[in-house]
């Protein structure tokens, strides 16, 4: 039988400035900077999930609520909401963070998907997941159909072949 985690056990937090080389010409964070450290994060989080190396194979979504000053402090949260057999949902939470008044914005979020490989490259089991905050417990219900769209998406899926997707392209 698989092996199992809770969700928050892969729970990553990632905190840093943002330094006049990251940001563009309205002095706000540079979106692609933003998504690398996410990036980052996510990996960090499917890694120790999946005590593996892996590799992304999609940005299932990722939206900009609110822009980053220079100077901000940004915090990078990323966790497993789910993970299937190979490949682990990551969903990545933005805030900018005030240290002086404490207050906390969420800019932006970001899900991901990432793969277990092994040294050729090959996809390698990963444990299953345990999501236990009502939070997680959404995210963990909802991340089927995400992987379904995002594998129709990229035309790995046939539309009929979807559990919770079919209604919408049949
Ligand atoms: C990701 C990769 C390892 C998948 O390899 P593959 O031989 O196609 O393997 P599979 O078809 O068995 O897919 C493996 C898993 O990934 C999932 N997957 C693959 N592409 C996906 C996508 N676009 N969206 C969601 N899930 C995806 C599959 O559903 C499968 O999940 P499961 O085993 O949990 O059900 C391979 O495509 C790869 O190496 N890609 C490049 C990764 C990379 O370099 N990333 C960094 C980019 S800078």
């Amino acid at each position: 039988m698989k092996n199992s985690k809770k969700c928050s056990e892969s729970h990553t937090v990632m905190t840093n400035i943002v330094l006049p080389n990251e940001t563009n010409s309205l002095n706000n964070m540079f979106g692609g900077e933003l998504l690398a450290r996410m990036d980052r994060a996510a990996a960090i989080a499917a890694s120790r999930h999946s005590q593996s190396t892996v590799v992304t194979a999609s940005v299932n979504h990722v939206s900009f609520k609110y822009p980053i000053p220079e100077g901000g402090v940004v915090v990078v949260e990323a966790q497993v909401s789910r993970a299937f057999s190979t490949s682990m949902e990551i969903y990545c939470d933005v805030w900018l963070d005030n240290p002086i008044t404490k207050e906390k914005i969420h800019t932006n979020e970001g899900i991901y998907t990432f793969v277990a490989v092994d040294k050729n490259n090959k996809p390698v089991s990963v444990p299953e997941s345990e999501p236990e905050t009502e939070q997680e417990i959404e995210r963990y219900n909802a991340a089927l159909r995400r992987k379904e769209l995002s594998l129709i998406l990229s035309g790995r899926m046939k539309p009929a072949d979807s559990v919770e997707l079919r209604k919408l392209f049949v």
